[in-house]
């Protein structure tokens, strides 16, 4: 059979997810079969229905009246007084090609539905269940055609989630989950296979991983609750933070789902906070209280989650867990990786796939934090799966090797005397590299730098330029040694070098990200004043100390330093000369983010790659508008901006955002 000769479906289960199901069916022209055990439950499933179809009229999504929608679903009571099946039921069930079972979670409810459906269901009807922790094998049991029982597990609400995991029992055909996966296309769904009955499929068992490792990190102290959803939600990306989703979706709801997957032989370590909110009746909104606190039982306002409270967590952390999950499932062979990222963007809204996310942190990083972790608790879950330590050993690192779970464009290495240059599409890494002088800004390193600037302008390949330093500085500023005997007119000459270099940075075409891996003082300031982002890490220290000197920064600095923080603000630290360290620095404006030191690098990466979707010749716009427009008066600035406003409407990227906007996909900048 193919999907093609699927004309009739029966829906049986009329609840959230049943109703659901029937709604996309019939709105995909298929006539449908609505079963449950009482017609109150029908009413109101069809009532739900018409509601959802008539918002979907009105958004322009839906061109069928809703009425010839509602004409393709039959309501149909399957129970009699007795609690037997109606002869009804066994009727539409002889007119079905393709059965979705919505039912409660329990196993002898559908085993019993399954044999009745296999005894009055033609032979060529596939009947799938839409259980989320029950296995298939057990249901297909129950029938003489295990051959054509399948998982088909939508995600709630069905007519918006685009996922489907089409899962295979044991004795489940090939051919029967290509006719799924089939009509799960047919129904404008994106389906994944998932080859082995596991429990929890690959969604449920990821996220588990995931929130069960946000809540040991709350219940060990690391963190509190709004700290790691600070971090979720702000450095991972995510829609929502953990215990955000576990509120909003229902604690009680998450408790059911992963005890049953422990019940079928999942080994996770579970964190107790879960439970005792469980226990305390405390579900999340729905009741109220969760972990965070709601007006009244139902009442949804979005948790108040301040931006500032990111980063206390390391993000690798949080994520290493649903890594090694993944990678679980790759090396068992339950799924291939594209489809378990797939799975994790469209099932959880996952900005990036979970092996994306490994390849973006590094696989040694997530294997490191793996074993820290099973240093810390001696939980068994945290052993690193073989293939992330084979990953590993063969230097499959993922985007800093130019290989990880997926392939990326080979990491070229250029260097320099004074320069270490990386490029790693679409992100081009310039290293400060006089480790032994601090980085300190020699004429060779001032001048090697310019030339690099200068390549990187023109090269298509890079898009964002990340500048840092190697050792114990990003640079400790001029080199003093080059000072000695110099004139006045060389030294103006030298300050007017610095300045080339300030302004070709303020002027060069694509974002310049700079990462502060240790003391930035002098020029080393002066230089990182003038990128566009600023990360410091943790504990770097950062001044002008020139006056020490006898001088005053001659690179911009007094200048600079004004425009980032207030004008006493930066007389404060060019008169006196005393270092501030980066939090303080944040404070002043002179940083716009404080990372602990080993989350510098990725957190650089993320932005960079994160700016690099963008489109380049707005950002370029948007740049000079920033920098240029706010040194004019303002009536000279306006116009500026209208002039680059204007100009970007002659690019194909605006047609690009603006399609990719209403056919609600990611759009793909070319920089045309
Ligand atoms: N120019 C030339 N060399 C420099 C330098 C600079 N701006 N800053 C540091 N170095 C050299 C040091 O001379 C030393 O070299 P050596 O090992 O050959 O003696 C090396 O870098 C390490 O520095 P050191 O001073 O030993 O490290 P530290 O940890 O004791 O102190 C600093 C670190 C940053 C506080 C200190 O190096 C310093 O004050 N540097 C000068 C900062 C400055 O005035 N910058 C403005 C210049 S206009």
């Amino acid at each position: 059979m193919s999907a093609e000769n699927i004309k009739k479906l029966t829906v049986v289960g009329a609840g959230t997810m049943g109703h659901g199901i029937a709604e996309v069916a019939a709105l995909k022209g298929y006539k449908v079969y609505l079963v449950d055990i009482k017609q109150e439950f029908l009413d109101n499933a069809l009532q739900k229905i018409e509601w959802s179809l008539k918002k979907l009229y009105e958004k322009g999504v839906l061109r069928d009246p809703v009425e010839t929608v509602m004409s393709r679903i039959t309501p149909v009571v399957n129970l009699d007084e007795k609690g037997e099946f109606t002869e009804e039921f066994a009727k539409v069930l002889a007119d079905t090609d393709f059965m979705v079972e919505a039912i409660v979670e329990r196993i002898d409810l559908k085993q019993k539905l399954f044999a009745y459906a296999d005894e009055h269901a033609p032979s060529h009807t596939i009947l799938a269940s839409n259980t989320s922790s029950l296995p298939i094998t057990e249901i297909g049991r129950a029938t003489k055609r295990p051959e054509k029982v399948v998982g088909m597990h939508f995600f709630n609400p069905p007519p918006l989630m685009p996922l489907v995991e089409i899962i295979k029992g044991d004795k489940t055909s090939d051919d029967t989950v290509q006719v799924t996966y089939d009509l799960a296309k047919r129904f404008g769904k994106q389906p994944v296979v998932v080859k082995k009955d596991v429990p929890g499929f690959i969604v449920n068992r990821i996220l588990a991983r995931f929130l069960n490792e946000a809540c040991w990190v709350v219940k060990r102290g690391k963190a509190d609750v709004i700290e790691v959803d600070a971090t979720v939600r702000y450095q991972l990306g995510f829609p929502m933070g953990a215990f955000e989703l576990a509120d909003y979706s229902g604690i009680d709801v998450f408790y059911y789902v992963f005890t049953a997957m422990t019940g079928r032989g999942f080994k996770i370590s579970p964190c107790t906070l879960f439970k005792e909110k469980f226990d305390a009746k405390e579900f999340g909104m729905k009741s109220g209280k969760g972990f965070y606190t709601y007006p009244a039982p139902g009442k949804y306002v979005r948790p108040e989650i301040p931006k500032e409270k990111a980063g206390k967590v390391d993000p690798v952390e949080l994520i290493a867990p649903a890594v090694n999950e993944a990678a679980w499932l790759l090396e068992n062979d339950v799924a291939t990786k594209e489809d378990i990222d797939k799975a994790v963007k469209l099932g959880l809204g996952w900005p990036k796939g979970v092996f994306e996310f490994a390849d973006e942190y590094g696989v040694d990083k997530i294997v490191e934090a793996l074993k820290k972790l099973k240093e810390e608790t001696g939980f068994e879950e945290y052993e690193p799966q073989s293939l992330l330590l084979k990953m590993v050993e063969e230097g499959k690192l993922g985007r800093k090797t130019g290989k990880g779970f997926y392939e990326y464009k080979e990491v070229e290495e250029r260097r320099k005397n004074t320069l270490l240059i990386r490029i790693e599409e679409p992100i081009a890494w310039i290293v400060l590299n006089r480790p032994k002088k601090l980085n300190a800004l020699s004429p060779e390193l001032l001048k090697e730098l310019y030339e690099t600037l200068d390549e990187l302008e023109e090269d298509d390949k890079v898009r964002v330029v990340v500048l840092t330093g190697t050792g114990r500085a990003f640079s400790a500023g001029a080199d003093v040694t080059a000072f000695m005997g110099l004139t006045p007119f060389k030294a103006m000459i030298f300050s007017k070098k610095f300045h080339e270099i300030t302004l070709k940075m303020e002027y060069f075409p694509k974002p310049i990200i700079v990462a502060l891996n240790g003391f930035t003082l002098g020029g080393g300031m002066e230089i990182a004043m003038s990128g566009d982002i600023r990360i410091a890490a943790e504990g770097v220290m950062i001044g002008q100390p020139e006056i020490n000197l006898g001088i005053i920064p001659g690179g911009g600095g007094t200048q600079r330093m004004p425009r980032l923080t207030t004008k006493s603000k930066a007389k404060e630290i060019i008169f006196t000369g005393d270092m501030v360290d980066a939090k303080e620095a944040l404070k002043l404006g002179l940083v716009d983010k404080v990372v602990p030191p080993e989350q510098l690098e990725q957190e650089a990466r993320a932005l960079a790659l994160k700016l690099a979707e963008k489109p380049p010749l707005a950002l370029l716009a948007a740049k000079y508008a920033i920098n240029f427009g706010t040194e004019s008066p303002i009536w000279a600035s306006l116009p500026y901006e209208a002039s680059l406003f204007g100009l970007l409407f002659s690019t194909d990227d605006v047609i690009e955002g603006v399609t990719a906007f209403m056919e609600k996909r990611k759009p793909k900048f070319k920089g045309q």
